[in-house]
């Protein structure tokens, strides 16, 4: 037998990178800061506290009973029902759980899985920014075209004239987020109306990311685009049990959608994930039979909310409106003049908090002296935050 080895030592062949323009994330970059500093990290936006007990005990008596092999591609019946029936109570369109509902790996896994399934390349895909950050590369890994439309500065407001501008016979798509990260504003019944009408002559395709569709605060209604037949029956609507239920790590959500879309969809979906593991969907399943677990989150959030700005108002921080989400951003002009990036490395390192700077969330960056806290954290978290910031 020949020998094959070579003086030289071994080779990695190169590769082009198909994101050359992705590096590491901000969130990661302030969270690595927040750990060298020990500050409290009101950065990256998930929960400190955990999940309801019962939610554990559902899963837990799901693996126990044996529950722990493949489920159907498209998700436990049990979950696609109790998802089904969520939608049609809170807002009225009856989604077929056989056909219309699939369960995802996160909401993250649905955004791409809907964009691998009906981007061709060359297709524009429009984008509003501030914005997700995985929109883009999504767009990009299918070939496609992000084109940024600003939403309004300082209201964060859509702004129908400029997407009316921006729509093409190339655009497949619309990403929609509402309740919004990271500006926490949440669309009206009239910006709902607006966009119907828009769309209306158009083949624009709509995806909405709705993931925190249940926080959503002082009584307002969250418009999710599946109260709006006309746009559901263009639309991908994707959801986030990790944020409904506080387990992000989860990563465990869903999409509805009409079933020729759908079926689009579940076509991409069965090559990328094939399905999501079997006994967290049975334990959601379980969970979600008591429509109180999901009911009972306005009121949660909005509490911390309050409590939260309420610290904030003794600040020189001035405060955004914060409509829905998890997310409280503030214009820190009146402290100091530093860049977005450079103003909450410093408060990570400095004051012992961190937080995210919007300019993050935009195409090229954009400077507007707003930074994003998030309040999802135990009181006694957000009063340490608090007792830090007073000194701003
Ligand atoms: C607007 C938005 N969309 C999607 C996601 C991802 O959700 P998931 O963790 O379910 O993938 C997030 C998470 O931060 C988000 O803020």
């Amino acid at each position: 037998m020949q020998s094959t080895q070579t003086r030289t030592p071994p080779r990695t062949p190169y590769v082009a990178s198909r994101l050359p323009q992705v590096g590491t994330t901000i969130f990661t970059v302030m969270s690595a800061l927040a750990q060298q500093h020990d500050a409290v990290n009101l950065g990256q936006g998930f929960p400190d506290f955990d999940c309801d007990p019962a939610l554990l005990d559902a899963v837990d008596a799901a693996m126990r009973s044996g529950l722990n092999q493949y489920p159907p591609m498209t998700g436990v019946p049990a979950l696609r029902d109790a998802v089904a029936a969520k939608v049609g109570a809170l807002y009225g369109h009856a989604y077929d759980p056989g056909t219309e509902i699939t369960i995802t790996a996160g909401a993250t896994q649905a955004i791409i899985t809907a964009i691998l399934a009906i981007v061709h390349p060359g297709d524009e895909v429009i984008v509003l920014d501030p914005c997700y950050d995985s929109y883009e590369p999504n767009i990009h890994l299918a070939g496609g075209v992000a084109v940024h439309v600003p939403l309004t500065p300082g209201s964060f407001a859509p702004d129908f004239a400029k997407i009316a501008a921006a729509i093409t016979p190339r655009t497949r798509a619309l990403i929609i987020n509402t309740p919004h990260n990271p500006s926490a504003t949440v669309w009206s019944a009239a910006h709902m109306r607006r966009l119907a009408e828009l769309l209306r002559p158009t083949d624009v395709l709509l995806i909405a990311d709705e993931v925190y569709e249940h926080m959503v605060f002082d009584g307002e209604q969250h418009q999710s685009v599946s109260r709006w037949p006309e746009l559901a029956q263009r639309s991908f609507v994707v959801s986030s049990f990790g944020k409904t239920y506080h387990v992000t790590g989860w990563k465990i959500g869903y999409v509805a959608a009409p079933a020729s879309l759908m079926a689009e969809f579940r076509k991409v979906h069965q090559f990328n994930v094939f399905t999501v593991n079997t006994p967290m969907q049975h334990g959601l399943a379980k969970f979600m039979a008591d429509p109180a677990h999901h009911l009972s989150l306005p009121a949660f959030y909005q509490r911390k909310r309050d409590l939260f700005r309420a610290g904030l108002a003794k600040t020189r921080l001035r405060l955004l409106p914060s409509q829905g989400s998890y997310f409280q951003c503030v214009d820190y002009s009146a402290v100091s003049d530093l860049s977005e990036e450079a103003f909450c490395r410093w408060i990570t390192a400095e004051v012992g908090v961190a937080a995210i700077p919007l300019s993050a969330f935009y195409q090229g960056g954009f400077e507007q002296r707003f930074a994003r806290f998030c309040f999802a954290k135990k009181d006694e978290t957000l009063n340490l935050a608090l007792g830090r910031l007073a000194r701003l």
